[in-house]
């Protein structure tokens, strides 16, 4: 075994697996133009107060899943950082820190890239994951709530991933989820006793995170606990009903479940997870979100509601191969320059070096290797093309020898771009269409 490998519950993706991750991002962004988002970056790491305050500090997701940054030696800001475990708290801590509360509202903003959480590893589950993010701050819905489900659902359909449902629950606000909070707390205190160690600590802390619970002893108390939707204001109840009637119009079927509580604390309201129904296995949420409209207030701004998703990309590459839907293919280059006289790898290089500028996608052969050896490898890589570079270089051409229909013609170099691109144009090449 080798003695370097990547951290444990991290991997490397690998051409062909990065190809599937870009075919995902590719649809991502183009979603994202088509439904009015804007690109937004923020740093890998956030001064943890960001998610302690954003995300809750009695989440699993803080207390237990946060990856500490520790500065150098010489830092002397002392500040407290931490990875991104999610990106919606560092969005809305530079919605507060740019003033974006003066822009038309909502402000639409979307981010694709990696988050860290330090769970314990396993199939669809890493230290280190890729999500797609959409969030619109500025809107109190409830119309928008039911654009970025069903957003969420077209990205799933333009992966090509069949039966994907939208779960969905209104968590109340701050007016009626008090209420119901200590309700449950009262629920569950008077069947403590039946509590595993864990929950009981829970109850004191966050009731809600009981709902929410992997443990097996804990699924009868939940089927049986009071549930949020017959808790809910007037407000909260109206909005939630809205939304459902939005959705019915954009041809959404949700599955209402009033027990889901979501792991993130910052939520409010309208509260959604992703799952491929009938999928084999732990289910595992394919993606996930809601309002929250108390989070930019908590963040330092003015009470500003706002709504998002994130789709965990890993999970939906996953998804895809058991599916069959997308194998990974490993990207091929089209057009090899290989040359009868191994010494002279300039020329070769050359000739790729003008085909790459002239947009064409190339490698040159710079083995010093006889000219079968270069066509073998060219063959074996699946290229379409070889330009050979041999005695006809003297008259200012080379031979293209055509591996898919097994011809090979003269071509003065001078035409060498334009009648590549020719014969590449007949048929469809590159690392995109993987
Ligand atoms: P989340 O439910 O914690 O929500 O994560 C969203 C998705 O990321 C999950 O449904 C799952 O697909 C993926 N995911 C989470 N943890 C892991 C992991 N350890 N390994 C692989 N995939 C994982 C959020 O993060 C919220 N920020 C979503 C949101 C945006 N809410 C409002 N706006």
């Amino acid at each position: 075994m080798p003695r370097y490998q990547a951290p444990r519950g991290t991997r490397d993706l690998l051409p062909a697996d990065r190809a599937v991750f870009l075919r995902l991002e590719g649809i991502a962004r183009s979603l994202a133009v088509r439904y009015g988002f804007s690109p937004i970056e923020t740093p890998l790491f956030e001064q943890s107060e960001v998610f302690e305050r954003g995300v809750g500090a009695v989440t699993d997701v803080v207390e237990k899943e946060l990856f500490r940054v520790q500065a150098g030696r010489g830092d002397q800001e002392r500040e407290r950082w931490a990875l991104r475990p999610e990106p919606t708290a560092g969005i809305v801590r530079a919605y507060v820190q740019h003033g974006m509360q003066t822009l038309p509202q909502p402000v639409r903003l979307t981010l694709t890239g990696p988050m860290f959480r330090y769970d314990r590893p396993q199939a669809g589950r890493y230290r280190q994951f890729w999500q797609f993010d959409v969030e619109a701050i500025g809107d109190a819905g409830p119309a928008i709530d039911a654009e970025i489900v069903e957003l969420g659902l077209r990205f799933y359909r333009e992966a090509g991933l069949d039966g994907v449902e939208v779960i969905l629950n209104s968590i109340g606000d701050a007016a009626c989820r008090p209420a119901y909070v200590e309700r449950l707390r009262a629920w569950f205190m008077e069947r403590e006793d039946r509590l595993p160690e864990l929950e009981r600590e829970r109850l004191g802390t966050n009731p809600l995170r009981l709902l929410d619970s992997k443990d097996e002893r804990m699924a009868e108390l939940i089927a049986a606990a009071p549930t949020i939707a017959d808790h809910l204001c007037a407000e909260c109840a109206t909005h939630f009903a809205a939304v459902r009637r939005h959705l019915e119009v954009l041809g959404v079927t949700p599955r209402l479940d009033p027990r889901l509580v979501r792991g993130l604390d910052y939520y409010t309201r309208t509260t959604f997870e992703f799952y491929r129904s009938g999928a084999e296995g732990q289910q595992q949420a394919l993606g996930g979100g809601g309002r929250y409209d108390g989070l930019v207030e908590l963040l330092g701004g003015k009470p500003t509601p706002g709504i998002g998703f994130g789709i965990g990309l890993d999970r939906v590459a996953l998804a895809l191969s058991a599916a069959g839907g997308s194998e990974p293919v490993a990207p091929r280059v089209p057009v090899v320059v290989a040359g009868a006289d191994p010494e002279d790898t300039v020329t070769r290089l050359a000739i790729a070096t003008r085909l790459r500028a002239a947009g064409i996608t190339a490698r040159a052969d710079l083995a010093v290797r006889k000219l079968g050896r270069q066509l073998e490898a060219a063959a074996r890589e699946g290229a379409h093309l070889v330009v050979i570079c041999g005695d006809e270089m003297a008259a200012g051409q080379v031979q293209v020898k055509d591996l898919e229909a097994g011809t090979q013609r003269r071509v003065e170099l001078a035409d060498l771009a334009r009648e590549i691109e020719r014969t590449l144009a007949q048929h469809r090449h590159g690392a995109g269409e993987a």
